[in-house]
């Protein structure tokens, strides 16, 4: 017998959180490999690579050690704050004080929730593109603020939006959340984008919030910049960066949050209150991958380069053409045109059904994400070809 709880109503905040939809697709995924069938996953985002060896090795060694056993420091220990204010003058020419414009974070997703809860009050308006990852919508909606959700048919286009929103608008937003390159659509930005918002949000004192989730995985030489490379950027800006994917660390869960002072205070006392610092055995081995790692986060990039070459070459094949991202480990497709009607969702779980590939749809993406799925590069050249092989079926089937 199921026992019904005795806890009474909705939660306030719980209703304004709707189930994942990628929970459908994940649930389908399950229920086919139950039945022993032999599906790819290109759903999630979840880097399937290996963490450099010396870094596990660092990690075993601090973890015998008894005094990295306690809790450590919110902020993250005083040395790793150092080693990514190392990187930053290294890789981009930004200096920044490892004591006040430097916070380590349980992620990028730690940052971005507690950042949002800490800076964005009731009623507080925060433009971020659309499709997005749905910690940037949700996020603002657990803080209570209020999402503008401007198209991103291209950076070019978001910029004249938003200038658009600013002529027009009653209120003047508080914040401008952006990342790129871009989870879902791939689009990259070039320096000149950054400097425009930049210019934009010192004119009107709005915060800007970059999440750099992707800024080691671009292609064919395409360099991701960051935003603290425009002059005076840390006045308005921070920018999020993680080592999920530039080091195959997603388990690991260490981040970042860089750049202006007064926001980074903000979260370091959230913070302070909510959590000890990330285990501090990671932290000591995140060091060395800072420090040591440069070689292989160039082979994850180019690994993941080699596997989108593998599934657009193949979908165009399949006659699915899609654009090749300079970007991400990710790749944006259109919906085929004669199945857009049935919605990314239901095209989604048709090629789950049929073609054995998952995909995540675009609609769990946001409302303008609807009409294109997602595919994550997360599956070997092998792999990868043998879904081109499913999905080529699927499609020549007239399904
Ligand atoms: C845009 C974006 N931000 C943040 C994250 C999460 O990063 P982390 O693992 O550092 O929390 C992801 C993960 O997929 C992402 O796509």
């Amino acid at each position: 017998m199921v026992r019904m709880s005795l806890v009474q109503g909705e939660f306030y905040r719980i209703g304004k959180l709707p189930p994942y939809v990628f929970a459908v697709v994940n649930e389908m995924k399950a229920r086919l490999r139950a039945a022993d069938l032999d599906v790819i996953d290109l759903g999630m985002g979840n880097p399937d690579g290996a963490t450099p060896e010396p870094v596990v090795k660092k990690l075993i060694e601090a973890a015998k050690n008894a005094r990295n056993h306690r809790y450590s420091i919110s902020r993250g220990i005083p040395n790793l704050r150092v080693e990514i204010v190392k990187r930053y003058r290294r890789k981009y020419g930004v200096e920044l004080d490892a004591e006040a414009e430097a916070i380590a974070t349980i992620g990028a997703k730690d940052a971005l929730a507690h950042l949002l809860f800490a800076t964005i009050g009731p009623g507080d308006e925060v433009i971020a593109p659309n499709p997005a990852y749905p910690i940037h919508q949700y996020g603002v909606v657990m803080a209570e603020g209020h999402t503008t959700a401007l198209a991103l048919a291209s950076p070019a286009e978001f910029l004249n939006r938003l200038e658009d929103h600013y002529r027009t608008a009653l209120r003047k937003p508080r914040m401008i959340l952006i990342s790129f390159p871009h989870n879902p659509t791939t689009q990259c930005v070039e320096p000149d984008f950054f400097r425009e918002v930049i210019a934009l949000a010192m004119k009107h004192g709005t915060m800007v919030v970059h999440d750099f989730a992707y800024a080691d995985l671009g292609f064919d030489g395409y360099r991701p910049p960051s935003i603290l490379e425009v002059e005076g950027a840390k006045e308005v800006a921070v920018e999020i960066y993680s080592m999920s994917k530039s080091f195959n660390m997603a388990g690991w869960r260490v981040g970042f949050c860089l750049g202006n002072r007064k926001m980074i205070a903000a979260l370091a006392r959230i913070k302070s209150y909510l959590d000890y610092g990330i285990f501090q055995p990671v932290q000591i081995a995140a060091i060395i991958a800072l420090r040591e790692c440069e070689e292989d986060t160039k082979k994850i990039c180019a690994t993941y380069q080699r596997r989108r070459d593998v599934l657009v070459e193949g979908l165009k094949r399949a006659g699915w053409c899609v654009e090749p991202p300079k970007g991400t480990m990710f790749v944006w497709a259109p919906v085929p045109e004669r199945l857009r009607e049935m919605g990314s969702l239901e095209f989604s779980k048709k090629l789950l059904e049929k073609a054995l590939v998952a995909v995540s749809p675009g609609i769990g993406f946001g409302p303008l994400g609807e009409g294109h799925v997602r595919f994550a590069l997360v599956e070997n050249e092998h792999r990868t070809r043998q879904a081109v092989r499913g999905i080529r079926r699927f499609l020549a089937g007239g399904e």
